[in-house]
């Protein structure tokens, strides 16, 4: 059950006909990767690569992972194609090009129209998406520059190079960005920005509370949870900020605040520096309710062999409750972590900490809540209604989330007392 669930991770690239174009870059081989994970994504990808790419990646590849013809001849007609005579720009949803050379773009910016890839990209009217990569040296160059100026103004979605080592020896801005960074991007591309003027502020992961200088309190929680719903909320238009405990994955762009902290305390005072400016605010977060009283600034020594150890601990701020008493008109969102009496918990912490919203879930249930990719939760409105979403990604329950916040949203602002 759990893995079928993970499998069927949501993807706004499902079903979509997606063309890669590749042009002769170092960078080629890594685009096997990407189009590897586009088809797992449940999308059709149809390669198209210029003559200079076959210097540096085999048609065969591709055709392989993609399981449709690779066209790289300017007249090729697509023989044996389920999409026959159909020209490929038509069907397409999205183009895009991985890696995008100073030459591919300098082509495109100028107008230039000399083969498959380049010609397609004059005809086509579907988003068409540029990730550079090259020579830190031609990126800086003032002709790269103003080319890719001359592609923003045309309305083309582009991507900047990350930096670090270079195939060509050398280092500085140039790499091909992480393919989790191109795809985050090409599912952004395909969303509905419809929280659009909304700020959100989001917490996420655990808290870490010192004993000494080498051991601490923490919890379970992996951050998954509170990220996606900042990853959901940005694809859909938000301006994002995310406070995080101590976690060890990646937030997938890097177009939002990342505010990292350790304890409860340091998570308490910057989301009140910031929740003032937050339309919304989502609490993901598993805050330490408790802390050491006393620093240990050195490693505490153990004392004879079956000695036990008191550990004296003193509560830590409730942040949410704190928000709830100055809120105003902002929306607050708790998530209620629980073992037992799920619904009965969560109300009262609904109602005791003033929320607009509580996301209920079953901590003591195997392969959903901390760590897990998939969640199963209940959201409770303030008026007693109950929304029960069934086992799925922290993804699409983050957007189920987001729907009933954009709701409230919207009631409040009408002045309408139902949530
Ligand atoms: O990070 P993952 O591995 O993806 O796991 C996700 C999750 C299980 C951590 C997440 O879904 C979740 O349930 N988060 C809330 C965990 C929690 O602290 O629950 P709580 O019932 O103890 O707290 C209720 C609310 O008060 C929460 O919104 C919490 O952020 C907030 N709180 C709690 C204590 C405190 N001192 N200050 C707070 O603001």
């Amino acid at each position: 059950m759990m893995m079928r669930a993970a499998e069927k991770q949501f993807s706004m690239l499902k079903d979509k006909e997606i063309i890669v174009g590749i042009t002769g870059g170092i960078a080629a081989y890594k685009t096997a990767e990407l189009v590897r994970q586009l088809t797992k994504k449940g999308a059709n990808v149809h390669v198209v690569m210029t003559k200079n790419a076959m210097e540096f990646v085999t048609p065969l590849t591709f055709q392989t992972i993609s399981g449709n013809p690779v066209i790289h001849e300017m007249f090729e007609l697509f023989a044996g194609s389920k999409i026959g005579h159909i020209a490929l720009s038509d069907i397409a949803d999205q183009l895009v090009i991985v890696p995008a050379t100073a030459n591919i773009i300098g082509k495109v910016a100028n107008g230039i129209a000399d083969d498959f890839l380049s010609t397609m990209v004059m005809a086509t009217t579907v988003p068409v998406f540029f990730v550079p990569s090259m020579n830190t040296k031609m990126w800086s160059s003032k002709i790269v520059e103003a080319n890719i100026q001359k592609l923003k103004d045309a309305g083309y979605e582009l991507m900047e190079p990350a930096s670090g080592d270079l195939a060509c020896g050398t280092e500085g801005k140039g790499r091909l960005p992480a393919l989790e960074e191109i795809l985050e991007k090409m599912e952004d591309i395909f969303t509905g920005k419809d929280l659009a003027g909304e700020r959100m502020l989001v917490t996420a992961g655990p808290t870490m509370e010192y004993i000494d200088p080498v051991r601490c309190i923490t919890n379970r929680s992996s951050g998954k949870m509170g990220y996606a719903i900042a990853k959901m909320a940005k694809r859909r238009g938000a301006d994002v900020a995310l406070i995080t405990g101590p976690t060890s994955i990646q937030f997938p762009r890097n177009d939002i605040d990342i505010v990292h902290v350790t304890t409860a305390l340091e998570m308490r005072n910057v989301v009140m520096e910031h929740y003032r400016s937050a339309s919304v605010i989502v609490m993901t977060a598993a805050v330490a309710d408790f802390r050491c009283r006393e620093e240990n600034c050195q490693k505490i020594k153990k004392k004879g062999d079956n000695s036990c150890m008191m550990l004296e601990l003193e509560r830590n701020p409730d942040i949410i409750a704190e928000l709830g008493k100055v809120k105003e008109e902002r929306i607050v969102v708790g998530f209620a972590a629980e073992t037992e009496n799920l619904f009965d918990n969560a109300r009262e912490k609904l109602k005791n900490k003033n929320l607009d919203l509580i996301v209920a879930n079953n901590v003591a249930k195997p392969g959903i809540g901390f760590g897990s990719d998939n969640n199963e939760v209940t959201i409770i409105a303030r008026s007693g209604k109950m929304k029960q979403v069934p086992l799925l990604s922290k993804d699409e329950i983050s957007n189920i989330i987001l729907d009933s916040i954009k709701k409230i949203l919207k009631k409040k602002r009408t002045k309408d007392d139902w949530y």
